[in-house]
């Protein structure tokens, strides 16, 4: 199979001739007058601050910041309602529902299936290898011609791993649709991003979230790189003020201090190291995988009963027993140093 990359003939006919909702705010952009155009309570809000104002739709103080930092310009940049909004939209965008087709690598992130599923698009599977590394033999024997879509996780949730740079090379260069390379977990690894490769390839699309490193997860902001022409497409198909004022408001302030969210990783992947090294010496834990995240997948001789007796201490962690690949494993996320010891000082007393 030979790439044939053609974005027109990727993305569904209907969404090409699409009329977007143009918003009041598309029709003036500057910060000064009396604004008339959309309906909004001139006086203020019922809240200490004021939220009477639509945010800006396509985040443009956000984007001048972020530009720069992933040496991209503001036009391949999309900003969505956690990462979970680009899944989705890119779904909507590319595939035709009872039609199309997209293919994942289990175990891997539950959403890409999810949001599939509710657009009744047909997900094939090429399991991961059990060194949990992408089969692209197994890849290209389920890539049929109505594939739109390949997702790879990495470092893919769950197990914890990044996915060989040379198997992502050989899927980019061969598959004619869109792959996905979600980095969700890219700021606890130490592999470089595929938003330096995205010229090369003109199929690539990079997912990063604030969700994680950042520190943000109730903010709900995600981010997706790709062709200027893909993230034109983005923008026309999204919800108009897709990310609230107080969420651009806040990331607006949190992009000043990027120290905090370096300083904030070094810890967590200290305590990532700390937490192996300690559920190691358990009797009862049979394997603690790699992680390039801040995560542990853990492989109990009995990982259901250590789930109970955990979730009796209140202590929750992720099961993940019944996942393909992962039997018998839960997935810990890697908490404070005072939750790690007391996780640790739980299990120590598990018998
Ligand atoms: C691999 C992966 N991608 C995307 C997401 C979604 O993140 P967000 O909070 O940006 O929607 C998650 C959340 O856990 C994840 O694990």
């Amino acid at each position: 199979m030979k790439n044939n990359f053609d974005l027109t003939s990727l993305l569904r006919p209907h969404i090409l001739k699409l009329a977007p909702y143009s918003s009041a705010r598309d029709e003036y952009t500057g910060s000064e007058g009396i604004f008339l155009d959309a309906n909004e309570n001139p006086i203020g809000s019922v809240t200490d601050q004021n939220y009477n104002r639509y945010p800006d739709p396509y985040q443009s103080a956000i984007k001048s910041i972020i530009g720069p930092m992933k040496g991209v310009t503001n036009d391949r940049i999309f900003l969505g309602n956690g990462s979970d909004e680009p899944i989705d939209l890119l779904i909507r965008a590319t595939c035709q529902p009872g039609k199309d087709r997209v293919l994942i690598m289990p175990p891997t992130y539950g959403m890409y299936e999810v949001s599939a599923s509710i657009h009744d698009v047909s997900v094939d599977k090429a399991p991961l290898t059990a060194d949990f590394q992408m089969n692209l033999e197994a890849v290209f024997s389920e890539i049929q011609t109505e594939t739109k879509i390949v997702w790879v996780c990495t470092p893919n949730n769950p197990t914890g791993n990044s996915i060989s740079t040379q198997a992502i090379e050989g899927l980019l260069n061969r598959f004619s649709g869109l792959v996905v390379v979600d980095e969700a977990y890219i700021d606890f690894s130490t592999e470089e991003s595929w938003i330096s490769r995205l010229d090369e390839f003109p199929n690539l699309v990079v997912l990063q979230t604030f969700s994680k490193a950042w520190g943000l997860a109730g903010l709900r902001v995600g981010m997706c790189y790709a062709s200027t022409e893909l993230i034109t497409i983005l923008n026309k198909i999204k919800p108009p003020y897709n990310i609230s004022l107080p969420a651009q408001k806040a990331l607006l302030s949190g992009l000043s201090t990027m120290e905090r969210k370096e300083a904030m990783v070094l810890e967590i992947l200290k305590e990532r190291e700390e937490l192996r090294k300690m559920l190691e010496k358990l009797s009862f834990v049979l394997e603690v995988f790699p992680s390039d995240a801040n995560f542990l997948l853990v492989r109990f001789e009995d990982a259901k009963a250590v789930m109970t007796y955990l979730l009796e201490n209140t202590i929750i962690v992720r099961d993940r027993s019944k996942v393909y690949l992962c039997e018998g494993c839960l997935r810990i996320s890697v908490g404070t140093a005072e939750e790690n010891v007391a996780l640790l000082k739980a299990l120590e007393s598990f018998s």
